[in-house]
């Protein structure tokens, strides 16, 4: 019985260790992608010690259907492509790559977190930074709970 508690408890942490931050798949093509909208955010923005840059939202054909109709079936994928800046002349233009963030929709696979699988790649690489996925990503797309967990909405 002792050992049966002791199979359950460490196949319980080992779960929820795997669906902390493995699994999430770079989104490929992302750039041939649905755009959904562009934002600037600039230091002195209240997240902007973390997302100083501008960032792009690309969704795929699921995604963008979700974006739509406010049901994102399994599959949709969301990326967003987050870019350092340069203020020159008085115009501002994208510059290096500082990473890519993406959210994938998976009921089963990503239960543990919303449905939503999360992960960021580091510059032009494919280098996973996502190390606890609740603390980095989920908790602040909690509170879009009624959302989809979804911020951006498709521009008018
Ligand atoms: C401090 C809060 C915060 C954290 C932490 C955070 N996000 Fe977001 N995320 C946002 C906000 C706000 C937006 C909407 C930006 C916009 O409207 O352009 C967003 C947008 C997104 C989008 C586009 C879909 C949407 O919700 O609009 C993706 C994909 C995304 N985040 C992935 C991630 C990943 C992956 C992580 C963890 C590495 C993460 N986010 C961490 C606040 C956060």
């Amino acid at each position: 019985m002792k050992k049966i508690v002791l199979i359950g408890l460490v196949s319980g942490v080992m779960g929820s260790a795997f669906a902390d931050n493995v699994n999430v798949d770079f989104p490929q093509g992302y750039k041939d992608w649905k755009h959904i909208k562009t934002m600037l955010i600039k230091p002195e923005h209240p997240m902007g010690d973390v997302f100083h840059g501008i960032h792009h939202i690309y969704a795929n054909e699921k995604a963008y259907n979700g974006y739509k109709t406010g049901k994102f079936e399994d599959g949709s994928v969301i990326a967003l492509d987050f870019l350092n800046y340069a203020d020159i002349n008085a115009s501002i233009s994208e510059t290096s790559r500082i990473y890519v963030a993406t959210m994938v929709k998976n009921e089963k696979k990503y239960k543990t977190t919303h449905g939503w699988g999360y992960e960021a790649f580091k510059g032009n690489s494919e280098e996973k930074l996502v190390t606890n996925v609740y603390n980095m990503c989920v908790k602040c797309h909690e509170p879009q709970e009624k959302n989809n967990y979804i911020f951006s909405t498709i521009r008018k």
